[in-house]
């Protein structure tokens, strides 16, 4: 099959930039609320994939939330290459969100869940079929095209929530411990599935998760968060030495890995710095 597979881009300038971002949940009653971020700065350049790793509650979702503009009553400044999110969406900027449960309408075939975003981001009609083929060739479900959600494994619901993701060609691609939820060697397949597709749009990736050997295996980067409340970002671990396509034998893996988990464990305060 002959596809465009487009050229790695060349992260210059940043494209996802979070400056000192606060953020605290409302209380109830007489209560102070909840303090899920506090004076949290990244920056991070098209075509990365960049880690988010840190214990439960450090707000790890919350910030993902804050990128996808789903919230926007936090302080501090986030922009996308210079612009707010509002104004780069007006201008065409693509947005999309792959969570741990594949939640895709169990009404609908795959073809149909894709053609429902394809709608809602305005692709022309005549544009569908390609762009589903495409997709979901990537992701090696072309022969279940017109199955439904249910009659297909877990693995394979995530992986077509992973296509759907890609269908509409985001420029940011948000996940939030996508492959949790599997077996590690069903997601293995689904991590290799995911740079398979990913190499063909070059989509910027940010996602979240609770495994270090995973994080280091999909990322050019993780940022290592503390324990809530106030969830801040202590360290960053840059892993773009470790050359892709990837093999989750490559000992520079698991060297890179064990980085990750000590620095987990300093930051919980779990060893001695
Ligand atoms: N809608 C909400 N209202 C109140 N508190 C919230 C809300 N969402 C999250 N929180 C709290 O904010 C903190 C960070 O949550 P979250 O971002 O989901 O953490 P993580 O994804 O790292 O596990 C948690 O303590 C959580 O209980
Ligand atoms: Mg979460």
């Amino acid at each position: 099959m002959n596809y465009h597979i487009r050229e790695p881009k060349v992260p210059t300038m940043s494209q996802i930039s979070l400056t000192d971002i606060h953020k605290q949940f409302p209380g109830r009653g007489k209560k102070g609320g909840w303090k899920a971020l506090d004076g949290v700065s990244l920056e991070i350049a098209a075509g990365e994939i960049v880690g988010l790793l840190g214990p439960s509650g450090c707000g790890k979702s919350t910030l993902l939330n804050i990128v996808a503009g789903l919230d926007t009553t936090f302080e501090g400044k986030f922009s996308i290459q210079g612009k707010s999110l509002t104004e780069q969406i007006g201008a065409g900027f693509r947005i999309a969100y792959v969570f741990q449960e594949a939640r895709l309408m169990p009404w609908r075939t795959l073809r149909q869940n894709i053609e429902f975003v394809l709608e809602a981001a305005d692709f022309a009609r005549t544009e569908w079929p390609g762009r589903i083929d495409k997709v979901l060739s990537l992701v090696e479900l072309s022969k279940f095209a017109d199955f439904y959600p249910l009659q297909l494994s877990g693995g394979m619901q995530q992986r077509a929530s992973i296509a759907r993701a890609f269908a509409i060609e985001p420029d940011i691609l948000l996940m939030d411990e996508p492959f949790s939820a599997l077996d590690e060697l069903t997601a293995r397949r689904l991590r290799e599935s995911l740079l398979h597709i990913w190499s063909a749009f070059r989509s910027t990736i940010l996602f979240v998760s609770h495994n270090a050997f995973e994080s280091t295996y999909l990322g050019d980067r993780v940022y290592i968060m503390s324990p809530g409340p106030g969830g801040r970002i202590k360290e960053q671990i840059n892993l773009t030495h470790i050359p892709r396509p990837r093999s989750y034998e490559d000992s520079a893996l698991f060297e890179q890995s064990k980085r990750v988990v000590e620095s987990l464990r300093r930051h919980m305060g779990e060893l001695v710095e």
